[in-house]
């Protein structure tokens, strides 16, 4: 018998096909009247397959009675209720490692494209003024001091290639990373002070809220770029706003925002930001590794193995 699995979003179509042949998937994001459909499937759901940026909230996990295990398609399980889950020993899988090394890509292109004005240079030759005069000069990236904040995997990842940029790379982490080869700084406002390009790589959820603040921005200053290749969350984003319209700092590259996808209008109508929509894990080849990763998790449970990738 195929376990019961309610899908919150839609995978890409090559993971659909292998998801259905092994599991019986119930598509909630299909359901007009969702609380109707949950309770109507709610004595078979064993496993919800969901995305970082969807989740599960507690009174979803409430009402699924026979859940056992929560497998994400991301790495970030903040928008899952972990209380929940421990409380009803529920398993909660993500996708760790296999999409690192693209989030630290986007990191380092964003930094690069904001500096470097890559959108507005792009939007200069097809707008036909290169003929009339050339672009006003930009900003450099290569040698410039980085920092930033969360050493876990992605915070390495994009040290490892700002290295290789010749860049001076210090760190803010809650956690202790001995014999690292970077500068530790004691807080982000510190860390931001002596940073050109602040990159914000740390898990989201409540411990992280608003970290980012207008603080930070005031010591990053007006010659300091803001990236976030982490949550939304982590930042107070009306302070970031304010920070970008007033040229408290000079720009940010961003690719994830409060209130996916329909984010703040004020970022659209700001000429020194590089948005992107929360895709620094979207290469074919990471999704691919993500899919095949929330399908491991499943039929590892349901086998009675150890999940891969199962969260602490
Ligand atoms: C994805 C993410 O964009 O890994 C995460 O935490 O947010 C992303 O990789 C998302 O989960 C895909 O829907």
């Amino acid at each position: 018998m195929r376990p019961d699995v309610l899908l919150i979003g839609p995978y890409p179509a090559w993971d659909m096909e292998p998801l259905e042949t092994a599991d019986r998937v119930h598509r909630y994001y299909e359901a007009a009247d969702k609380k109707t459909f949950v309770a109507e499937h709610s004595g078979l759901i064993r496993a919800i397959a969901t995305r970082g940026e969807l989740g599960a909230n507690a009174e979803l996990i409430a009402s699924l009675p026979k859940l056992e295990i929560i497998a994400c398609y991301g790495v970030g399980t903040d928008a899952i209720d972990l209380s929940a889950t421990r409380a009803r020993n529920i398993k909660v899988t993500n996708t760790p490692d296999v999409l690192t090394e693209d989030v630290a890509d986007i990191a380092i292109g964003l930094m690069i494209s904001v500096a470097r004005q890559i959108p507005q240079a792009d939007r200069y030759v097809r707008d036909g003024k290169w003929s009339k005069a050339n672009m006003p000069l930009v900003t450099r990236f290569h040698g410039k001091r980085l920092g930033i904040i969360g050493m876990g995997r992605v915070g390495a990842a994009v040290a490892k290639r700002a290295a290789a940029f010749g860049m001076t790379i210090a760190y803010h982490s809650r956690s202790q990373h001995a014999g690292l080869p970077y500068q530790s700084c004691g807080s982000i406002a510190a860390l931001a002070t002596q940073s050109d390009f602040l990159v914000a790589t740390l898990t989201g959820g409540a411990a992280t809220s608003r970290l980012i603040n207008a603080a930070v921005f005031e010591a990053l200053g007006p010659e300091g770029y803001f990236i976030n290749v982490a949550r939304g969350s982590v930042v107070d984003e009306p302070a970031l706003l304010d920070a970008l319209r007033s040229r408290k700092i000079k720009g940010a590259g961003l690719d994830v925002f409060w209130n996916e996808p329909n984010i703040d209008p004020g970022f659209l109508e700001l000429d020194n930001t590089v948005l992107q929509p929360h895709h620094a894990s979207g290469t074919v080849e990471t999704r691919k590794a993500m899919g095949k990763l929330v399908r491991d998790n499943l039929e590892a449970h349901f086998a009675g193995r150890p999940p891969p990738t199962e969260v602490p």
